[in-house]
């Protein structure tokens, strides 16, 4: 266990103390590699898939909810390549590949089974919808950095519950980021920038990922990281989160009003009422994938 006030690289102490590191699965993350790359081989994307069984069952699961009934059912991952195209089947893969990674409680944060999973799908899908309206250039990245923003919760999970136990409540209402300061000095964005950083994933994703609960620095941010804090508080906004407010009797909310980053997010709020009712569309639709 990583001692008070230990001096740098508070977070790499954390992934390598873990007791059971959630490594991501190594074809998992190969597949996550190869899907950011815009050119990327779609043979070598589909021979890497077809490695893993329990991937290529889920993806073609997936991908057979997403075509009509009457069509022929999708069979191979090379299948679903040209029936569904190279970019949904490289979200479909990205989406397949995290599943095992979020899915599990994590008990600090009062989050049940499957709970950190849907907040993440939402904010994935939220910020890809926002993506093709700002025009971002790779919309694999900008999703798996929404897929994954809230990764470092799952190394947190243990050390939070522990040092719980053996300190005060915070006096003050706090934010949940504060609150994590506060108690193990870092916090989960900063931990699932340097556990993806040690992933070897592109900073592309790794910034948005630490940074996502970080106000301040987004007049410099790039865009994914401004579309990844927006998506983020317009999900928690709605509801699909989270942690109990009165779990720890602190603020949930980190009383952060997005109209800032909605007014730097290019075609947004002219926008925001139809890219609403999309994210419901394709959440709702979603769900029964999970
Ligand atoms: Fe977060
Ligand atoms: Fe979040």
């Amino acid at each position: 266990m990583v001692p008070y006030g230990a001096p740098m690289n508070i977070e790499d102490e954390y992934i390598k103390n873990v007791e059971e590191l959630p490594s991501c699965p190594e074809i998992a993350l190969e597949v996550l590699l190869i899907a950011q790359d815009e050119e990327c081989d779609f043979q070598a994307l589909a021979d890497k898939i077809d490695r893993d069984l329990n991937l290529t069952a889920n993806m073609l699961r997936m991908g057979n909810s997403v075509i009509y009934g009457y069509m022929k059912k999708i069979s191979s991952v090379k299948d679903m390549i040209v029936r569904l195209g190279l970019n949904n089947v490289k979200l479909i893969a990205i989406t397949s590949a995290s599943s095992a990674l979020l899915k599990p409680s994590k008990e600090a944060y009062g989050l049940a089974y499957g709970a950190l999973w849907r907040h993440s799908y939402a904010t994935a899908i939220l910020a890809s919808i926002i993506g093709n309206y700002a025009k971002v250039d790779n919309e694999a990245t900008l999703y798996t950095a929404a897929l994954l923003h809230d990764v470092g919760k799952v190394i947190l999970d243990r050390p939070l519950q522990a040092e719980i136990l053996n300190r005060e409540p915070p006096e003050q209402k706090m934010s949940f980021v504060d609150f994590e300061d506060y108690i193990l000095h870092t916090n989960h964005a900063k931990v699932g920038m340097a556990l993806l950083e040690s992933w070897g994933l592109p900073d592309d994703i790794c910034i948005p990922v630490g940074y996502h609960h970080l106000r301040e620095m987004s007049d410099q941010a790039d865009m994914n990281t401004k579309i990844v804090y927006l998506a983020n508080l317009l999900i928690e906004n709605m509801g699909i989160l989270l942690t109990d407010p009165e779990m720890y009797n602190f603020n949930v909310h980190d009383q952060e009003d997005p109209a800032a980053v909605m007014a730097e997010v290019p075609n947004f709020a002219g926008n925001k009422e139809f890219i609403i009712d999309t994210f419901f569309e394709k959440y709702s639709d979603g769900l029964s994938l999970l």
